[in-house]
């Protein structure tokens, strides 16, 4: 049911541009920081600071500081359990954090009205560990959900040149009749990428998106999300396990531990720690 939020918006119906824009400066309220947020003095797409969330009395986030550059891809690791699903869906407001603040595309979502939320909730794109297609609805039906619920004044003849746009990207053109049960697990994910991709987000978050799949289908998983990443410049959140995964999408990781991020760097660096903890993740 998580997905019918994020798509359930009655946001005032707008044409797909081309490619995003770069965001432009003027339009950031990132308030400047004392220490810079970015090595490379890039703009940041999503910052977030002193993030916390509670369950009853199980403090998971503890003080999550992160930020994302426009076209990075940042993989966020962690044992199971460490709360990184929780940090992603605050970011779409699927999850309320306790404390902290979060900016995403220069908007700090504290400030949004409801209608302002679901305006930026379609500029993130949210690929869940489980995402399910529509069992009743073909591979069509499913990509021309999302536009019917938010492009209302597009026209058929640009749905229709979308969907099959979209279905070649994910090079499954010939399934568009299909019903989701004769597809395999791989060829799901890559409609239900394409579902999320067809909105033309600018960021996208990935929850373990190799998870359940073997070892080849996972990597075609992979290689089509870098394909994407350059096709339309997005900028992205990964959470894995799966250490191939990182080291062939990663611009940068993060390792959460106890609420907090722990430690960061490049997939090199991280792999030569003096810290045992941080490559117990490397040794696979
Ligand atoms: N809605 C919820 N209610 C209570 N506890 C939750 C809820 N969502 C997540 N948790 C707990 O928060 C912790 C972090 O969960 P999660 O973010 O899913 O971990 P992971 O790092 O494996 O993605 C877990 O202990 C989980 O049981
Ligand atoms: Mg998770």
């Amino acid at each position: 049911m998580e997905k019918e939020i994020i798509e359930d918006s009655n946001v005032a119906e707008e044409e797909i541009p081309s490619l995003p824009d770069p965001v432009p400066t003027a339009d950031l309220n990132v308030q400047p920081q004392e220490q810079p947020l970015s090595p490379k003095d890039e703009q940041p797409v999503i910052v977030i600071r002193g993030l916390t969330k509670s369950f009853h009395d199980h403090d998971v986030l503890r003080g999550v500081d992160l930020y994302v550059n426009k076209g990075e891809n940042l993989v966020i690791l962690g044992k199971s359990g460490t709360g990184k699903s929780v940090l992603i869906k605050c970011l779409v407001r699927l999850e309320w954090p306790d404390s902290g603040t979060i900016s995403i595309l220069g908007q700090d979502l504290d400030a949004l009205n409801y209608a302002e939320m679901n305006a930026l909730r379609l500029r993130v794109g949210f690929l869940f560990q489980n995402a399910a297609l529509y069992d009743s609805m073909t591979v069509r039906e499913n990509l021309a959900f999302p536009l019917r619920q938010h492009k209302k004044n597009m026209t058929k003849e640009k749905k229709d040149a979308l969907i099959l746009e979209m279905l070649d990207n994910v090079g499954l053109v010939d399934s568009i009749d299909q019903l989701p049960s004769k597809l395999s697990g791989g060829q799901s994910k890559r409609i239900g990428l394409a579902r999320t991709l067809i909105l033309r987000p600018e960021i996208m978050l990935y929850d373990e998106p190799t998870t359940g799949l073997d070892t080849g289908t996972g990597k075609e998983i992979i290689e089509l999300i870098s394909k994407m990443k350059k096709k339309y410049n997005i900028s992205s959140i990964t959470i894995t396990h799966d250490m191939s995964c990182a080291k062939m999408t990663a611009d940068r990781i993060i390792l959460l531990k106890d609420g907090i991020v722990y430690a960061e760097g490049s997939y090199e660096d991280l792999e030569k720690s003096g810290d045992e903890w941080i490559r117990s993740f490397f040794n696979f």
